[in-house]
């Protein structure tokens, strides 16, 4: 899993450049708003995104929460920076694996990430990991496109999936769903925000239900 984990940290080093570019319709077109409304369900306090990317979701940081942001690729953390600093925001940018978090257990009130699950390469791992940071009555919410379980295009998903990993390093035919199950987090609610593609998964660490 090293291996995978560097060849993802070099594939966003090499697309950080033009990352902004490649999804400036997209992210017009739906994503902002996609972001406003899970930014929206945000408390203040201590909150840690994964996968911070070069901080499109910066603009919708609730004014009182203590933001904590990493990343695998030191490229895009560096745009990240420059977004904090043009926006006037102060967050804790750290350079970070998913997969293996820094932080001691129940560390934030919630975790985000948007768009990172198709991308880290032991998605059951990070997920396990976001379960272990987040306090035992926290929660932690995921926008992320999803592989769509129907025949043809499901199929069509897998077949294209290992050449739109080389190209934009996102892996279009992960079942984020599922994986958040496997990771033994608990599902609180999943909503289509696009057909079956886009969903806005809301979930919390098992250890609530014990805690
Ligand atoms: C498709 S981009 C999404 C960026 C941002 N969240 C957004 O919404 O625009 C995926 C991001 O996940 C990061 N990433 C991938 N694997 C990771 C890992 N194991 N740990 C931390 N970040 C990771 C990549 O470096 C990249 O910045």
């Amino acid at each position: 899993m090293q291996y995978q984990t560097t060849v993802t940290q070099s594939r966003y080093d090499r697309i950080a450049p033009f990352y902004d570019l490649m999804e400036w319709f997209t992210e017009r077109a739906r994503f902002q708003e996609w972001r406003q409304l899970l930014w929206s369900r945000i408390p203040a306090g201590p909150v840690l995104e994964v996968g911070v990317g070069t901080g499109k979701n910066m603009p919708f940081y609730p004014p009182d929460a203590q933001i904590t942001a990493v990343d695998l690729s030191e490229r895009m953390l560096q745009r990240a920076t420059n977004r904090a600093r043009e926006l006037g925001l102060n967050v804790d940018l750290r350079q970070m694996d998913a997969q293996q978090l820094e932080f001691p257990d129940d560390s934030f009130d919630a975790v985000v990430t948007t768009f990172v699950f198709c991308s880290v390469p032991d998605p059951v791992q990070g997920l396990r990991e976001l379960g272990r940071v987040v306090k035992p009555d926290g929660d932690i919410w995921l926008l992320e496109h999803v592989r769509v379980n129907r025949p043809i295009i499901g199929p069509l998903m897998d077949a294209l999936n290992p050449v739109v990993v080389r190209i934009v390093g996102a892996n279009i035919n992960r079942q984020t769903v599922e994986n958040v199950r496997r990771a033994g987090l608990e599902i609180v609610d999943v909503e289509n925000l696009r057909g079956d593609l886009v969903k806005l998964i809301h979930a919390r660490p098992a250890k609530s239900e014990v805690g």
